[in-house]
């Protein structure tokens, strides 16, 4: 039913967890795929010189948890085309670079997956880190802007654009010890929603998910309160990385032609009153 056969998609933040599925996954139905990420595993050493990519990207690091180019292998191995490259969303130029360079040598580009995230501290307001704060704008939010604006024209000229934006239930609820982060997906969901009245008249879609908890690598290292996380869900566990990939699937799908401007929760519930 889901097919996106002849589409060109680019995932960010796609080296592990929900990143990567979504590359799988878009593959899986059809679409060529660029894989991007800050890390690559054949540049292994100046990440590791790279401090600035917070402890989570150096931890990922030292476990070997870096898959941008092994995904792009495997995506190849399906019969589709994919690249791996190294782009960082906080930087521009570096985004319109890479963006003209699919453009040039796959031919266009007509999904785009805002997946790039920082998932990587806990703290309370007097706690939370000024450096941290802005990281998290930079990369959480300014970095989905970066990449919507890089690749509009391109959307605009084909007339076809079908734009995923990663928000989070710590966007429409807020979260404790997450004033940074939760106002960065809060913040998706208002560039969504812009965007979404913009992009119609051009034949570009704009879309949001908000996952609830998914069990990712990084989840799986993180904060703690895993278990009292869990259990706030109704289902009482863990969402898969596929769960989030396949509501993207379908949101660049033409099973949601008429969808757009929507933040679709992906969270077993978390948001519902359990008791
Ligand atoms: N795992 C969850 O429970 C959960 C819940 C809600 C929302 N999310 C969101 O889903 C997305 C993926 O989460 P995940 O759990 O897979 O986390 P993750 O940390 O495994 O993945 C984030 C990816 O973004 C990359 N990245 C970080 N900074 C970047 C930058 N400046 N430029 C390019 N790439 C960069 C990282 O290298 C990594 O590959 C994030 O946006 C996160 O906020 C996750």
């Amino acid at each position: 039913m889901i097919n996106l056969e002849g589409k060109v998609a680019l995932v960010t933040g796609a080296s592990r967890g929900i990143g990567r599925a979504d590359a799988l996954t878009l593959a899986r139905a059809g679409a060529d795929v660029v894989v991007t990420d800050i890390l690559l595993e054949s540049d292994l050493e100046s990440a590791r010189r790279a401090e600035r990519y917070g402890p989570l990207a150096q931890a990922m690091l030292a476990t070997g948890h870096v898959y941008t180019e092994r995904t792009a292998e495997e995506i190849r191995a399906m019969g589709r085309r994919s690249a791996a490259y190294r782009m960082d969303v906080t930087d521009p130029q570096q985004v319109r670079e890479v963006f003209a360079r699919v453009k040039e040598e796959f031919g266009g580009l007509h999904i785009l997956v805002n997946n790039a995230g920082t998932l990587d501290h806990l703290g309370q307001l007097e706690d939370q880190k000024d450096e941290l704060w802005q990281r998290d704008l930079q990369v959480n939010l300014t970095g989905a802007y970066n990449c919507c604006k890089a690749a509009w024209p391109i959307m605009k000229e084909q007339q076809d654009g079908r734009i995923v934006n990663m928000s989070s239930v710590a966007g429409t609820l807020g979260g404790f010890g997450q004033a940074s982060y939760s106002t960065t997906k809060a913040g998706i969901i208002g560039l969504t929603k812009s965007l979404a009245l913009e992009g119609a008249r051009h034949g570009i879609r704009v879309n949001a998910v908000a996952p609830g908890i998914i069990g990712t690598e990084a989840f799986k290292m993180g904060t703690g309160h895993q278990e009292r996380m869990i259990r706030r869900t109704a289902f009482r566990r863990l969402g898969e990385p596929e769960d989030v990939a396949n509501a993207i699937a379908f949101l660049v799908s033409d099973l949601a032609r008429y969808i757009t401007g929507i933040v679709l929760h992906v969270s077993g519930g978390i948001e519902l009153f359990t008791f």
